[in-house]
């Protein structure tokens, strides 16, 4: 029987491309159930988890606790902002507390980069990174992969831009790694100031003209300016930023091919998408929140398969 190589998904970097493949054959018989009248398979009746989210969350925090109650999980929800982290208690004495409860799994989202793969080595439970800091965000990876091979047939040879602020965001790393691993060809675009130092090392090219990477591109994913994670400013002004960086409908038409947008929400209008864009039929956006539960159930459901019980 296929398992994954992992016991954690703590990152994108710690997969394989059989463990890529492995979650999106289970993520189609997922996504066939969540269509059914009857939207719920019995899998997990023995399995309980905890979605800790110590960072704001609509989609992530909604898909995988629709995801777990899809797969019958028993499933509680701490956020940080109403616990006892407030007077001082640290994460592995939290999570620890937690997991005295019978607890077998644990959805993280954290400000920390790292936050997962320490708590993996802290605590005797399956660990999911649902978002850590500036780092990964694996999922998020894996859905958007998931909707491209479902728009276009395969990730394989398709040329994917990720746009904006890729400095700040654990969305570009986990979608550089995702994408090398099946075979795309990664660009990243943006103004200097959001390009990581390091950008080159990780096999991507790099582009500041958002034209150019347009008429290179079948896919292009666009990233918010992630304001909360800046303590100085790395653009003139927001107004300047939307001219070089945003996409509208106008730019689009003027390429030579019909391309597919992407974006992995929250999204700003009129910063670096418009509307005519972001609710047009070249925009995917609302399939990869729809496929995000899918592929979570399927993620889950491959991971509680290892616990022993
Ligand atoms: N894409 C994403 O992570 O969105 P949320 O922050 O709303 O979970």
């Amino acid at each position: 029987m296929s398992e994954l190589s992992v016991n954690h998904l703590l990152g994108i970097k710690y997969l394989n491309k059989k463990d890529i493949q492995l979650i999106f054959e289970t993520a189609d018989h997922f996504k066939e159930v969540i269509n059914r009248p009857i939207k719920k398979v019995p899998s997990l009746r023995d399995i309980t988890i905890a979605n800790l989210f110590f960072e704001n969350s609509t989609r992530t925090k909604l898909s995988f606790e629709l995801a777990e109650k899809r797969l019958s999980a028993d499933v509680i929800n701490f956020s940080a902002s109403q616990s006892s982290v407030k007077k001082g208690e640290t994460l592995i004495d939290t999570v620890n507390n937690i997991l005295s409860m019978k607890v077998d799994m644990v959805v993280m989202r954290h400000p920390k980069p790292g936050a997962g793969v320490f708590l993996s080595k802290h605590v005797n439970a399956s660990i999911i990174n649902a978002g850590d800091g500036a780092h990964e965000h694996p999922t998020q990876a894996l859905l958007d992969s998931y909707s491209i091979r479902e728009r276009l047939g395969d990730v394989k040879g398709k040329n994917v831009v990720i746009v904006g602020d890729i400095l700040h965001s654990r969305v570009a790393l986990s979608n550089i790694y995702a994408l090398q691993l099946q075979g795309a060809n990664v660009m990243v675009c943006g103004p200097k100031t959001l390009l990581p130092k390091y950008i080159k090392e990780l096999g991507v090219k790099v582009e500041t003209n958002l034209r150019k990477a347009l008429n290179w591109c079948d896919v292009a994913n666009m990233l918010r300016v992630q304001n909360e994670r800046m303590d100085i400013s790395y653009f003139p002004s927001t107004r300047e930023y939307t001219q070089q960086y945003g996409v509208n409908k106008a730019l689009l038409n003027s390429l030579d091919k019909e391309i597919t947008i992407m974006h992995p929400g929250p999204i700003n209008r009129g910063v670096e998408i418009t509307s005519d864009v972001a609710d047009s039929d070249q925009a995917i956006i609302l399939d990869q929140v729809q496929n995000g539960v899918a592929v979570r159930m399927a993620v889950i459901y491959l991971l509680a398969s290892k616990i022993k019980h």
